[in-house]
């Protein structure tokens, strides 16, 4: 099996500590972010995921990598218990304010997209995630852990845009090329398209819905299969 951890990545981690202050956001990004987004907002998504889920209310969801907390507060909106998972204490600052601006409270965690592992597997009715996989150091691990995180007839919810999407020039085409064929991952390659549903196929899972619609972003939602009593190793 190709190796998917490169040193670098883990090296920077380490050299980039976010509870010393480190924050890869500025201020002003942020908030330039936040605008565009304010403007892209799905929420016929959000609907579609509520009624999936038959009824978000008193569940809980994970807004992975969740930003500007947009999606958080829709969800919150819905009756969920919401979590806001990021590595931004700028986005966290929109976000708190987004969520007290609505009279909404969430559950905020600082920190890399790894450590969500800390919630534990098995913890979430809902994992949403969105454009921002490709921060994972690995693709593989980072499904493994995504997929953990879901309960058993739990959903995942992924969006992410593609290698096609970035049109990498000069160093990055290096880097989404070792990505892409060896899995060696430095720095943040989108990963080719099909990956990421490649991946969440190795577990056990009850329904799958990919949106292929687009090669420059793929869409994936899961249901975790019912009645697997932990989740196993990847294939
Ligand atoms: C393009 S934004 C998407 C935000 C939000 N999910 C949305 O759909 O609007 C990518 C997000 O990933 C976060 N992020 C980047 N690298 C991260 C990492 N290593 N761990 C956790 N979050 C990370 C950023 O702070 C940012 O909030």
């Amino acid at each position: 099996m190709p190796s998917t951890y490169m040193p670098i990545n883990f090296v920077h981690k380490l050299l980039h500590r976010v509870e010393e202050g480190w924050d890869p956001i500025s201020l002003e990004y942020a908030k330039k972010y936040d605008r565009f987004a304010s403007n892209e907002i799905d929420t016929v998504l959000v609907k579609r995921l509520d009624a999936l889920s038959s009824g978000l209310e008193g569940k809980r969801v994970l807004d992975l990598g969740g930003g500007p907390g947009h999606y958080s507060v829709l969800f919150a909106k819905c009756g969920a218990r919401v979590t806001w998972h990021d590595v931004s204490r700028e986005y966290e600052k929109i976000a708190r304010k987004r969520a007290e601006d609505c009279g909404l409270s969430l559950d905020f965690s600082l920190g890399y997209l790894e450590e969500a592992k800390k919630f534990g597997e098995n913890s979430f009715d809902l994992v949403f995630c969105r454009v921002c996989w490709y921060y994972s150091k690995s693709d593989r691990a980072f499904g493994r852990l995504l997929y953990g995180l879901v309960k058993p007839g739990g959903m995942g919810y992924i969006k992410c845009n593609t290698s096609t999407f970035s049109r990498p020039k000069g160093m990055r085409k290096l880097q989404s090329w070792l990505n892409g064929r060896l899995w060696w991952k430095i720095g943040h390659p989108m990963p080719p398209h099909g990956r990421i549903a490649k991946l969440i196929q190795n577990y056990p899972i009850e329904r799958l819905e990919l949106d292929y619609s687009s090669d420059l972003c793929d869409v994936v939602l899961f249901v975790k299969r019912r009645g697997v009593p932990c989740c196993p190793t990847a294939a």
